[in-house]
């Protein structure tokens, strides 16, 4: 068998988590649930699972892709989880269901990159929406984020997936602080700041808690699986702890961010906040409508979205692609090339129609509570918890102590299985 890759430096695999944790969760979902949930009241839930619990869950999912030397299936199975093999399966299964669906949106994103050239866009932004995100364009479109996304896999770590999400992130940070000077020295920016950060804490319910905390576990895509795969390719020579911070972290402040570029610029321009999922697509042109260069700008903003899109959808493909390479004898390419197949004959019915995905939701959805727990149980559970600290502290520089055990242990299952059964129930 080849020798299995791993990422040149602990900075290539800092740029690829942050690729993948920045994504249209920091974009579109973030901003839309902190219109929908009164601003700055969502923050402080958000926030605190950031901190207490995001950066506790990369940790549990780098070690046990770095100690097993595989993504979820074969990684339990080798940590020694009953019934780990199919178990993982099931987590690999869903990102690939999340992927087809994912994908549409992305397709947006890549759609409205040129939208700012096209007069139906300017006349009514609310029609133009509904000719792209259904029928034969939204379908178009998503297939070619499929592919994009398969040329870059390919390639492998070093020379696919690394290179390209360093590039991309690279420009992603740069257009994402031009846009948040423009936005926050607009007239009238004070407003949204406002909406932004002084918290109404009698919006603070415990259900925009927990919608809080799925949202940063989410974020983070801490679900089991493409985590788990990054994490296999780290060495042991590296920083997992600081690897898992930086992320978190980088990924928090996008999302922070992002918001600092909406917030102003949709109040500026009197557009409510509270637009739900067409906030991005249809509040915002409304307020680059009337902004002076709101062309550039909203060719920017949806730059920054479609690169947040791709490196998260690499981090999705790799996982179904290691896995491929894991149990059978495919080259990297065949495996790329079968999963392009596989998952475009699933997105196009899911951009078409809604049909499939209204199955496929159910799937995700009440497969998530089980596939995000599985890390902290294989590891700290079966595993066992002080074999792991030491693994864990294999190239850490700050040595974590053994507090950190009843915080993976404990605290963290039960955190994120809260949340994720919440959006269950809820
Ligand atoms: N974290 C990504 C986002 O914020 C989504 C994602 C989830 C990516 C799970 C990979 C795995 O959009």
């Amino acid at each position: 068998m080849a020798v299995r890759e791993s990422w040149s430096w602990e900075i290539g695999l800092i740029f690829a988590a942050i690729g993948s944790a920045v994504g249209l969760g920091n974009i579109w979902l973030f901003p839309m649930l902190v219109g929908e949930h009164g601003g700055a009241a969502f923050l402080v839930p958000y926030l605190l699972t950031v901190y207490a619990l995001c950066w506790v869950g990369l940790v549990t999912e780098f070690n046990v892709g770095r100690i097993a030397q595989a993504g979820p299936s074969r990684a339990y199975e080798r940590l020694g989880l009953p019934l780990g093999k199919y178990l993982g399966a099931i987590a690999v299964f869903r990102v690939l269901m999340v992927f087809a669906w994912y994908s549409s949106v992305v397709g947006w994103t890549l759609r409205y990159i040129f939208a700012p050239l096209d007069a139906a866009f300017w006349k009514d932004p609310a029609a133009y929406f509904s000719s792209v995100a259904s029928g034969w364009q939204s379908a178009l479109f998503a297939v070619i984020i499929i592919v994009l996304t398969g040329l870059i896999v390919m390639f492998g770590i070093r020379k696919g997936i690394e290179p390209a999400v360093k590039y991309m992130m690279i420009a992603l940070f740069g257009i994402l602080i031009i846009l948040v000077l423009r936005a926050v020295t607009l007239p009238g920016a004070i407003e949204g700041l406002r909406f932004y950060l002084i918290p109404d804490f009698s919006k603070l319910t415990p259900r925009v808690a927990l919608t809080a905390m799925a949202q940063a576990f989410f974020s983070c895509s801490l679900a089991g699986a493409a985590m788990v795969v990054y994490g296999s390719y780290i060495r042991k020579t590296d920083d997992t702890p600081v690897s898992a911070i930086t992320t978190a972290f980088g990924d928090t402040t996008v999302a922070i961010l992002a918001g600092f570029a909406i917030f102003p610029i949709a109040l500026a321009f009197g557009i409510s906040p509270k637009a739900g999922a067409g906030l991005l697509f249809v509040s915002l042109p409304h307020a680059f409508k009337q902004m002076i260069g709101g062309s550039f700008f909203a060719t920017l903003f949806f730059i920054l979205a479609f690169f947040a899109g791709l490196t998260s959808t690499v981090s999705m493909l790799e996982v179904s692609t290691e896995a491929l390479l894991q149990y059978t004898n495919m080259s990297r390419k065949q495996a790329v090339a079968l999963l392009v197949t596989i998952i475009s004959l699933l997105a196009i019915p899911i951009a078409l129609y809604g049909v499939i995905w209204n199955y496929a939701r159910y799937f995700v959805l009440y497969s998530g509570p089980l596939v995000a727990i599985l890390p902290p149980i294989a590891l700290y559970w079966v595993y066992g918890a002080d074999r792991a600290l030491a693994e864990i502290n294999n190239g850490a520089a700050i040595k974590l102590g053994k507090w950190f055990i009843y915080w993976g242990k404990y605290v963290y299952p039960v955190g994120i299985l809260a949340a994720y059964l919440y959006n269950i129930l809820g």
